[in-house]
């Protein structure tokens, strides 16, 4: 069991007093379910899909090494989830939601003793050309999603790695489409909702449930379960139309400085929502080398954007002319499965290239500090040590501003560009528990590292102990809003998700 933090082991003690009997009432429900649903949609252990599904999350720590529902529901419509949500609300069950299994936070996406809800049957995106909408199932990833709408030349903006899944939208998302059209759940039209009480609900920026639309943009997993989302297409492009220009730039240790120092830049200096940036210091086995992944919407890198980035002393790079297809696919096959893995979340703003910012500072300790964690512990403790750095810009956070007439969201940040930064820590292959060394490290780093005070922290990329609802803009209303659709606290008190509320 992974618990970085002590109250960590407060909360389980807690949630283990009511486990009997919530066990007992699982059974009863599962049964119910099993009567009513059938058990091609209800399965217990013994049933053929069980193994799969709860094996399916991508981190370790969240499969049958640690967890054994009671029963899954392998939804096929929303209705399913309805009836089982009415089921779970009247006995009173554990229960969590399984979309795209890549959340990092034990027992985020499944549940001991409960009822898991896995939408791995509903995984169809289509496009409507009236609408201009795409509509995604829950059980959809990003990229089969932009392979299937690419002969009609549209893509969500989703994540920005191919296996990942929806839940990404409900933490707002980070996508390379982001600085010219905002968090991924700004892109939200529709939303079909099944609240805690199993009742459904369809919300949008304008109707009864505007509240609701919002806070789900952010919210995470506290605010329903949503079985529909209808997201506006972007017209990106078929694969023959190669009308960016980039890839990636692979840089020695002796070049982390200035790149760090580039990163910090980029998000100050550049207003230009066609420029787009990631960036990742890793030590994969014994190799620690930095990697930029850069893009832009036009035939070429323009230098007075990228010129920094271009000019640091690198290793090798395949920068050439993309299609949007090619962009959504460049990070295929980057996500190990199967190992056991620790996120945690920081956020800074950026410094100017043009005067000597003591912002820049905050990056290269951070970087050092990220170093160190990661020179402390051979391949054989952790695999893979990573250190990412997403812009969000004024373009993209201007996009999801209530003012732009799309509803709002949760995390409302203030109008100044800054940088998502994610460390990662991901064990060897078989490495079940993690260490107290390294619980203590990543809990170091995390009190250690800087955040710009008032600037968010992602939820989607974050540690369960950190306060992360704290850190939005929009706290106080999320607080508000969940008072509204769930007043009895049924889902703080029956499913893991972020803390704050
Ligand atoms: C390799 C990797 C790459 C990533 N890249 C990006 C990126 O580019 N951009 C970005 O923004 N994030 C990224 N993330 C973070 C990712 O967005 C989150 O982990 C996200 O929660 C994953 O969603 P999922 O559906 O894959 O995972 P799940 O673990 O299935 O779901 C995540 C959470 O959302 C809840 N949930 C899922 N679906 C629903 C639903 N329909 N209704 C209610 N609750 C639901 C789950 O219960 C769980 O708590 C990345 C993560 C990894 C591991
Ligand atoms: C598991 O499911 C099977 C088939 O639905 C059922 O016959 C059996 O009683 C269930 N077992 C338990 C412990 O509920
Ligand atoms: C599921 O896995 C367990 C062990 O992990 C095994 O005992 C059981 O037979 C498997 N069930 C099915 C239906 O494959
Ligand atoms: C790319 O830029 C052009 C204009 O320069 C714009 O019309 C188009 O919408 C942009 N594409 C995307 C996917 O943002
Ligand atoms: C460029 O190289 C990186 C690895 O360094 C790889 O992940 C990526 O797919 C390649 N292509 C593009 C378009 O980024
Ligand atoms: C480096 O990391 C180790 C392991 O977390 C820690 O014990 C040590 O205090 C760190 N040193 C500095 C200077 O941060
Ligand atoms: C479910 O909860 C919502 C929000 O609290 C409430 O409006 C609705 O009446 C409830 N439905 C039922 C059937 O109790």
């Amino acid at each position: 069991m992974v618990s970085y933090f002590p109250y960590i082991f407060l909360f389980l003690s807690v949630s283990f007093k009511g486990f009997a009997l919530s066990n007992e009432a699982a059974q009863i429900a599962c049964n119910q379910l099993a009567s009513t649903l059938g058990t091609t949609l209800i399965e217990n252990s013994t049933g053929p899909d069980f193994n799969n599904t709860v094996s399916a999350p991508r981190n370790l720590f969240n499969t049958q090494i640690n967890f054994s529902p009671a029963c899954i529901v392998l939804a096929q419509e929303a209705s399913d989830v309805q009836v089982a949500m009415k089921t779970i609300f009247q006995h009173e069950v554990d229960y969590a939601v399984l979309a795209g299994g890549h959340s990092a936070n034990e027992g985020w996406d499944n549940v001991n003793g409960g009822i898991l809800i896995s939408f791995e049957r509903m995984d169809q995106v289509s496009y409507d050309p009236q609408r201009d909408t795409i509509t995604i199932q829950p059980g959809v990833r990003w990229g089969p999603a932009a392979v299937a709408l690419e002969p009609q030349g549209v893509a969500p903006v989703g994540g920005r790695v191919d296996d990942v899944g929806t839940g990404l939208l409900l933490g707002g998302g980070l996508s390379f489409l982001s600085q010219a059209h905002g968090f991924s759940a700004d892109n939200f039209v529709e939303l079909d909702v099944v609240l805690v009480n199993g009742s459904m609900v369809t919300a949008t920026a304008v109707n009864e449930y505007a509240d609701l639309f919002r806070a789900l943009k952010g919210g995470a997993n506290r605010f329903g379960i949503v079985t529909r989302y209808e997201v506006q297409a972007i017209h990106t492009g078929k694969s023959e139309e190669k009308t960016w220009f980039g890839g990636s730039i692979t840089y020695p240790e002796d070049s982390f400085e200035d790149l760090a120092r580039a990163i910090s830049h980029f998000v100050h200096d550049n207003v230009d929502p066609r420029a787009v940036h990631l960036s990742n210091f890793a030590r994969v086995g014994l190799t620690t080398t930095a990697t930029a992944t850069l893009f832009y919407n036009g035939s070429t890198l323009p230098q007075d954007i990228f010129g920094e980035f271009l000019s640091i002393p690198s290793l090798s790079s395949n920068l050439t002319s993309l299609s949007y297809l090619d962009i959504a696919l460049a990070l295929a096959g980057t996500s190990p499965l199967g190992q056991g893995t620790l996120l945690g979340a920081k956020a800074l703003i950026g410094g100017s290239s043009s005067s000597d910012d003591s912002t820049d500072q905050l990056y290269l300790n951070t970087l050092h500090l990220w170093k160190n964690l990661s020179d402390s512990f051979s391949p054989s403790e952790i695999a893979i040590s990573t250190l990412d750095f997403t812009p969000v810009p004024i373009s993209q956070i201007s996009y999801g501003r209530p003012e732009s007439g799309r509803g709002g969201n949760a995390i409302d940040p203030p109008l100044v560009g800054y940088n998502q930064i994610v460390i990662g820590n991901i064990l060897p292959v078989g490495v079940k528990v993690v260490s107290e060394e390294i619980e203590d490290a990543v809990r170091l780093f995390l009190e250690q590292a800087p955040s710009s005070p008032g600037i968010p922290l992602f939820i989607n990329e974050c540690d369960s102990n950190q306060e992360v609802f704290a850190t939005y803009g929009g706290y106080d209303f999320l607080k508000a809003t969940y008072a509204k659709y769930d007043p009895t606290r049924f889902n703080i008190r029956h499913t893991n998700g972020p803390i704050g509320l």
